[in-house]
């Protein structure tokens, strides 16, 4: 058998990591996890409960009655999201829970809890995550970390056209597209954790790349790693 490394995909919102890491798993048989997926179940939880932010016990005692799972569907081909027997995977997509989020993952509590988690799961390597901290905080010794980046206004363009896809026809793409600005410029600011690149990472720009390209690429650089580890 082959020697089995974790990748760390790390960048802002909507550049398409979630497409490639998935798109990696399946290539190499690994794990895929979206960790954005975890910190919008989490915020899903906060807002259907309606606790307010400052509350942090309350944000606590939320965190331990919450179990977040991922369950393969075989209908869809892919891993859904739910808390405790709650398919949550739609509900966590929506512009309500996108635009309440950064808050949520800001909160030290709730990385906390969410990074542990990704730890344990990360423990038996073949894992791809995707996220804003995996090179940097949940997986340093990731072998490989990829840091994905695009144009804001390709980002906004492909996310409106899956939410238009889903059948949103409310949300604008400048809606989206200021979502998506001020997100990454919370995410990059915050005082715990913020986006940036790992000192290792290698920086994937796929403003002008199709999805062939960019797997080409990343399957390089893993059976590389793979090819000097062995
Ligand atoms: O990847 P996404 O857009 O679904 O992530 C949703 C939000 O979760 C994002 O705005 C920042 C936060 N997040 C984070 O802080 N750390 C991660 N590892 C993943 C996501």
């Amino acid at each position: 058998m082959s020697t089995k490394i974790n990748i760390a995909i790390d960048g802002y919102s909507s550049c398409g990591k979630g497409t490639l890491a998935k798109a990696l798993a399946h290539h190499f048989n690994y794990l895929f996890v979206d960790s954005g997926a975890m910190y919008r179940a989490v915020t899903w939880a906060i807002q259907k409960e309606k606790i307010e932010l400052t509350k942090i016990d309350k944000v606590s005692d939320l965190l331990s009655r919450i179990n977040i799972r991922f369950v393969y569907s075989e209908q869809d081909k892919f891993y859904q999201t739910y808390i405790n027997d709650q398919n949550l995977e739609k509900e966590i997509r929506s512009m309500e829970v996108s635009r309440y989020v950064s808050e949520v993952s800001a909160i030290k509590e709730v990385r906390d809890f969410l990074v542990n988690q990704q730890q344990q799961i990360g423990l038996h390597k073949g894992v791809v995550m995707d996220g804003r901290d995996i090179g940097t905080v949940v997986f340093p010794d990731a072998e490989l970390k990829i840091f994905m980046t695009a144009r804001p206004e390709v980002r906004a363009q492909r996310r409106h056209h899956e939410i238009v896809s889903r059948g949103d026809t409310h949300t604008s793409y400048n809606d989206v597209l200021s979502n998506l600005t001020e997100r990454d410029s919370m995410d990059s600011s915050r005082s715990i954790s913020p986006l940036k690149p790992a000192s290792d990472a290698l920086v994937l720009d796929n403003s002008e790349m199709t999805r062939e390209q960019q797997l080409t690429i990343a399957i390089d650089w893993v059976n590389d790693i793979i090819k000097n580890l062995s």
